[in-house]
């Protein structure tokens, strides 16, 4: 009767962790109904933004690029981008020609936690230094190529109000960052002021952030690029709208018409969302609580976290995981790289999931348990995946690329070939996100349409760009600011 007895207590366990994961997936539900109402909703929340400042969550900042790279800038420039996680320095040189971009340096490193909470001093100083070294190691040859004056474009990965190309103050930090009084500061001039005590003979001359730098790098490739969307750490899109249409900015002068707009849509909110507990809980205890919804649901940041809390609740209320972890009570632990292995874990016995499981403390890791932690990881990342996939659907309605001309017969003769660059380490080393995210664009779009979106992945897109953003800045007039 003991063994009786303990079956049936184990089969009672397990029925509370399958609930738990039958209540997890229906609120992780997006039915291509929901996707749509997503996007619609997207749509109007960009024409909200673009007609008031504070006209909507989405901020739509005006980024006083109107002119992008197309290939024929020239000269030798340096990126510095400070990211979620990493930063990266780099130079290239450009020679006038698409097939002549050298990318001659690349230096590539995490972020130390410990800066995130730092003063904006030692920030600066921090990637001062780093750059001091990245000039250093190039040695005291000064070649021809070497160009008089250093131009350096500051990929900047946060929400900026700018006064012009190479000017801006924060907005506020988002993801892991938290410096205080540093809203409303210059970041530019925050950086040169750290170049200047260096005494590093180097100019900030370009303010830009990372999706503005992916799409200055996709239209350089490809003219057709129309937007750029990161997913990373973070996520957000940037897109080229038209000036008429922003119609808060009084004094729209632009020679091409149009300018780019960064959305900041990792703030998007709509009650339709498919929110979960865990988000709620997410959202409570982080740094910046009521903000940057949507990207709380689909950053790489976050995806691992989401995750994590699912898999210590039901370690809370059952102990097929073992005596509950205080590994697994650590917020962030689980990394969304994490999430990837083990959702991609193709071993016949899902050893790389039990060796992380490990990791995290938790004893029991038998079969069932290991398939239960890839649905999670599924459920999770394919809801995010989706998510995007509307987002982008948002943009290509927000600019009539998607198709939807009243239902007209001349739609597909209309539908012109349309390129959307997507960075950042979520997209290009999650197969499975790209995948779903793919499915459920295809499925938004239909056929039809689809056929003529491409969406084209792009390393260090960001921070390549914003160089490339910048030598071609050199040959334009900078807008005056509004
Ligand atoms: C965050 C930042 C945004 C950035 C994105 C991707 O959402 O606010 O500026 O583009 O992360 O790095």
């Amino acid at each position: 009767t003991v063994m009786v007895r303990r079956r049936m207590k184990g089969r009672r366990k397990w029925r509370r962790v399958v609930g738990l994961l039958k209540d997890l997936e229906e609120a992780c539900e997006t039915p291509l109904g929901r996707l749509r109402q997503m996007v619609d909703a997207i749509a109007v929340e960009m024409q909200a933004g673009l007609v008031s400042e504070g006209g909507s969550k989405l901020k739509m900042l005006l980024t006083f690029v109107d002119d992008l790279p197309n290939g024929s800038e020239t000269g030798t420039y340096y990126a510095l981008h400070l990211g979620g996680s990493y930063f990266r320095i780099i130079k290239v040189h450009l020679g006038g020609q698409r097939s002549s971009l050298e990318v001659q340096d690349v230096e590539r490193h995490s972020i130390p936690t410990s800066l995130m909470n730092s003063t904006s001093e030692v920030l600066f100083d921090f990637l001062a230094s780093s750059l001091q070294r990245f000039i250093e190691k190039e040695g005291n040859d000064f070649s021809l190529s070497q160009p008089l004056k250093r131009e350096l474009a500051f990929t900047f990965s946060f929400p900026v109000k700018q006064t012009s190309i190479s000017s801006g103050v924060l907005i506020k930090w988002t993801k892991g960052f938290a410096i205080s009084e540093m809203a409303g500061e210059d970041i530019a001039e925050c950086l040169q002021g750290a170049l200047n005590k260096r005494g590093l003979d180097i100019r900030v001359a370009a303010l830009v952030n990372d999706t503005v730098g992916a799409l200055s790098f996709g239209h350089f490739h490809d003219p057709d690029t129309i937007a750029a969307v990161v997913f990373g750490t973070g996520s957000n899109a940037c897109y080229l709208e038209r000036t008429d249409a922003i119609i808060k900015c009084q004094n729209p002068r632009t020679t091409s018409g149009s300018m780019v707009v960064n959305m900041e849509w990792g703030n998007f909110w709509s009650s339709r969302l498919p929110r979960t507990s865990y988000d709620l809980e997410l959202d409570a205890e982080s740094m910046n609580s009521n903000d940057m919804g949507f990207e709380k649901m689909i950053g790489g940041m976050y995806l691992g976290d989401i995750v994590r809390r699912v898999i210590l609740r039901m370690s809370q209320e059952s102990d097929i995981f073992g005596p509950i972890s205080s590994i697994l009570s650590t917020p962030f632990v689980l990394r969304t790289n994490s999430v990837s292995a083990m959702h991609e874990d193709d071993t016949s016995e899902l050893q790389e999931v039990a060796r992380i499981l490990k990791d995290l403390g938790v004893s029991e890791v038998p079969m069932k348990v290991r398939k239960l932690v890839v649905k999670i990881c599924d459920v999770v990342t394919r809801r995010a995946a989706r998510l995007a996939a509307a987002g982008i659907a948002g943009i290509l309605k927000k600019v009539g690329r998607d198709g939807s001309g009243g239902g007209r017969r001349s739609d597909k003769q209309i539908m012109r070939r349309t390129v959307v660059a997507v960075e950042g380490g979520l997209y290009l080393n999650y197969r499975m996100f790209r995948e779903y995210m793919d499915e459920a664009l295809r499925d938004i779009l239909g056929e039809d349409v689809a056929q003529h979106v491409v969406v084209k992945a792009m390393e260090d897109g960001s921070s390549i760009g914003s160089a490339l953003l910048l030598a071609s800045s050199q040959s334009v007039q900078t807008i005056p600011s509004v």
